[in-house]
């Protein structure tokens, strides 16, 4: 068997959540960055495969959708992870479980896990830390048994969330760069939906952005940067919402 790990994470965090999960299947692996996938995949029925993804306003973020058609999953079974910024998480796993069993995959496992919010970093600091890495290699473990015991199993019957979703609620915060700007253009190049031109790399395309701040977090240079005064305001608004500690949920089927 294969471990696939589909993931999508423009500034670290998904993938280090995605990484601890898989640190426990002694297995081979194939990683695949959802963001960047433009050909079909065909998983066989004794594959497994983890599809993680953060959290964009409770969803899954939305230009990933449609990458699920490339994936065929032909009954393998599936470990879903939701990595949010200490907010909430909503409708993610809902609509993640959704969107992998379209694809052909059986979910049987799902974990939504606490990281460093990716737009105001202070909140999740330092998330996951020791107690949330332990929690999720035993979320893991507990996984690799179930998909090495039930074979026949059906997988999960109730996740957190609603149908229909939450309306996917796009943000105003669109990255920009300075004079400082030194046009290396690799905010351009790894852009996931190519909102930064790269005849004019100070810029980014508001309709096109989708505000995952990975040009943010790669640049070189560090100027590149979301205005403070919009920050600010980001701030008040989640302020109330994000300050207290969250916890990581796990989901697993009846046995
Ligand atoms: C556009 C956007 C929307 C977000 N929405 C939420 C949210 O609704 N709830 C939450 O707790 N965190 C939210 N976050 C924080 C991310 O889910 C979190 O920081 C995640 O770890 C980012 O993954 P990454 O490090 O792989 O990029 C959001 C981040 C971005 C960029």
């Amino acid at each position: 068997m294969k471990l696939y790990i589909f993931y999508f994470s423009p500034t670290g965090g998904t993938k280090h959540v995605s990484d601890i999960f898989c640190s426990v299947w002694d297995c081979e692996k194939a990683f695949v960055n959802l963001g960047d996938l433009d050909s079909d995949i065909s998983l066989a029925g004794e594959d497994a495969c983890v599809i993680a993804v953060p959290s964009f306003g409770g969803r899954v973020p939305q230009f990933l959708i449609p990458k699920f058609r490339h994936i065929r999953g032909n009954g393998a079974k599936a470990f879903l992870i939701a990595v949010y910024g200490n907010r909430a998480y909503e409708d993610t796993l809902a609509e993640l479980n959704d969107t992998a069993e379209s694809a052909g995959l059986i979910c049987c496992g799902a974990g939504a896990v606490v990281a460093r919010h990716s737009i105001l970093p202070k909140y999740g600091a330092g998330r996951p830390d020791d107690s949330d890495i332990q929690e999720l290699k035993h979320f893991s473990g507990q996984c690799k048994d179930y998909f090495h015991t039930e074979t026949n199993g059906s997988g999960l019957t109730t996740l957190p969330g609603n149908r229909p979703y939450r309306p996917y609620a796009t943000l105003p915060i669109t990255p920009s760069a300075g004079k400082a700007c030194t046009g290396c253009g690799l905010c351009a190049k790894k852009c996931p939906v190519n909102a930064i031109p790269s005849d004019n790399l100070r810029k980014c395309d508001k309709n096109a952005c989708i505000s995952c701040m990975q040009c943010v977090s790669l640049c070189p240079s560090h100027v590149r940067r979301v205005n403070a005064a919009i920050l600010k305001a980001a701030d008040l608004k989640l302020k109330k919402a994000c300050s207290e500690r969250k916890s990581n949920e796990f989901f697993l089927p009846r046995t």
